[in-house]
């Protein structure tokens, strides 16, 4: 970086009452200084300010008011004939759809997975039973799968963030794309924000380095129109965009079902939901306040409304967003051309900083703000949506946590006992403890098949393993 580019970026700088991060800048090699400048150079000052005065102002974008949610229509699991029948219409249509090539998928792998505490970005952890298939093999076999079965092709789009954008293509490169098309593979980074003290400060995480975060899942629709995803899913004819997360591999990606519902209602966004297994369960809540189709954090609802219960014993707000969605191209379109911006959430964080005298410091109490987006606050643009409710044990079972709820021991049960009962249908024993969990070892590939009916359809043979059943041979 030139001189005279260095000192604009100094002006702006002072501008904002953010020159501090400089402070150091003297004692920088020339290599870290470029670091430095660089991530100054990316800032959007102008969003920084915004969101400077969000915290000013110790308010968040459409806080919600308890007491105002009002429950929505869901399409809820079938029970009866003519809501079976409707299964199959949905599936049907979202086949055809896919089959046109007028589908893509979109996975969000941009988070930091603290919680799991991993090394890595999280798609690259192991979690199939027998070979520790990863979460991004587990997810891009599924759309191969459906690709060969639909004779189509579906782009499959990724974003990573800044952090772990090159381990996350490299991963992919050097695992030959598990066989699907690379040219059908698109990578894209999401956007960074820098965190703020109490008083609207940056940090700086080391002498050379400023304290940004990715801006959350809701950054995708930033990252798409600043890197022209939009432009190339137009250029490919796509029409509709299935969203998910990286944490689950019991994900149905693509899923026809959903997708042909989507279409068949006529909707502009649509939601996924299973039923909470417990009120406190921590899924957002979906409903309407004011007219407005929104997903309210569980953090936010009452008690009250948390237990409150129908005549037929149901929870009223008992459908828990699990973050799959599909998005008409054309409602992001719109969602761009009319400049629309998702709100800032703030969340209260520790943030190790270096301090005025150089000093490493790491607080024992939240010192700062990040500020992240969230993908579900673009429901409430949406003309028309379509909530469908899903079978958990084969459609949900995210990898958060280290341990217990929500992590990949569990994850991989879960795993098992689905795989464990298209074994049983086919006739073939598996071992159950009295709780019903599966205690065979069972692995099957999405190649091979992707549901109970493929299974028992293909009489796959499998493979002998100590302790159990691996389906990994296609043919
Ligand atoms: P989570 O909310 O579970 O966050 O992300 P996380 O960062 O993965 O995990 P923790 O909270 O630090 O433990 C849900 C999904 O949204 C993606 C994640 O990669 C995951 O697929 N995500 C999250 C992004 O793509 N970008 C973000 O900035 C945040």
């Amino acid at each position: 970086m030139d001189k005279s580019n260095i000192n604009q970026l100094v002006q702006e700088l002072k501008r904002y009452g953010q020159e501090h991060i400089l402070q150091f800048f003297d004692q920088l090699d020339e290599q870290q200084q470029q670091v430095l400048l660089h991530q100054v150079n990316e800032i959007d000052f102008k969003l920084l300010e915004y969101c400077r005065s969000l915290l000013q102002n110790k308010q968040q974008t459409g806080q919600y008011v308890p007491g105002t949610l009002q429950p929505l229509q869901v399409i809820e699991l079938p029970k009866t004939p003519e809501e079976i029948a409707g299964v199959d219409r949905a599936r049907a249509c979202g086949e055809q759809t896919i089959a046109q090539g007028k589908v893509a998928v979109m996975l969000v792998a941009g988070g930091q997975g603290t919680r799991l505490g991993y090394d890595g970005p999280k798609g690259t952890f192991p979690v199939g039973p027998v070979t520790g298939r990863t979460l991004f093999q587990y997810h891009t076999e599924k759309i191969l799968a459906l690709e060969r079965r639909l004779q189509t092709v579906i782009p499959f789009y990724i974003m990573t963030s800044e952090l772990n954008y090159s381990q996350t293509t490299e991963f992919f490169a050097q695992k030959q794309f598990f066989g699907k098309d690379r040219e059908t593979i698109l990578f894209f980074r999401q956007g960074m924000l820098p965190a703020l003290s109490d008083g609207g400060k940056m940090f700086l995480e080391e002498k050379g380095k400023l304290s940004v975060a990715p801006d959350g899942h809701g950054g995708l629709l930033r990252a798409m129109f600043k890197n022209q995803i939009l432009e190339d899913m137009e250029k490919r004819g796509i029409e509709y965009i299935f969203y998910f997360q990286v944490d689950s591999p019991l994900t149905r990606v693509c899923d026809p079902v959903f997708i042909g519902n989507h279409v068949l209602k006529g909707a502009e966004m649509s939601a996924k939901t299973v039923y909470k297994s417990d009120p406190y369960e921590k899924l957002g809540n979906i409903g309407q306040v004011n007219g407005k189709n929104v997903v309210i954090e569980y953090t936010e609802l009452s008690e009250q409304e948390m237990e409150a219960r129908n005549a037929d014993g149901r929870l009223v707000f008992g459908q828990g967003s699990i973050a799959i969605h599909v998005f008409n191209v054309s409602f992001l379109r719109r969602l761009k051309d009319e400049n629309i911006s998702l709100p800032y959430h703030l969340a209260h964080k520790k943030i190790p900083w270096i301090d005025a005298f150089g000093n490493q410091e790491k607080p024992e109490k939240p010192n700062g703000y990040k500020f992240e987006q969230f993908i579900f606050d673009a429901l409430p643009f949406a003309e028309t949506i379509m909530v469908q409710e899903t079978d958990r044990k084969q459609d949900f079972s995210p990898i958060k946590n280290k341990e217990g709820q929500d992590s990949p021991e569990q994850a991989r049960q879960d795993l098992e006992n689905l795989f464990g009962s298209w074994l049983e249908k086919a006739g073939i024993p598996v071992k159950r403890d009295k709780a019903g969990n599966v205690l065979d070892v069972i692995e099957i590939s999405p190649l091979v098949a992707m549901n109970e009916k493929e299974f028992l359809e293909r009489h796959p043979e499998p493979q002998t393993i100590t302790g159990g059943y691996l389906y990994d041979k296609v043919g």
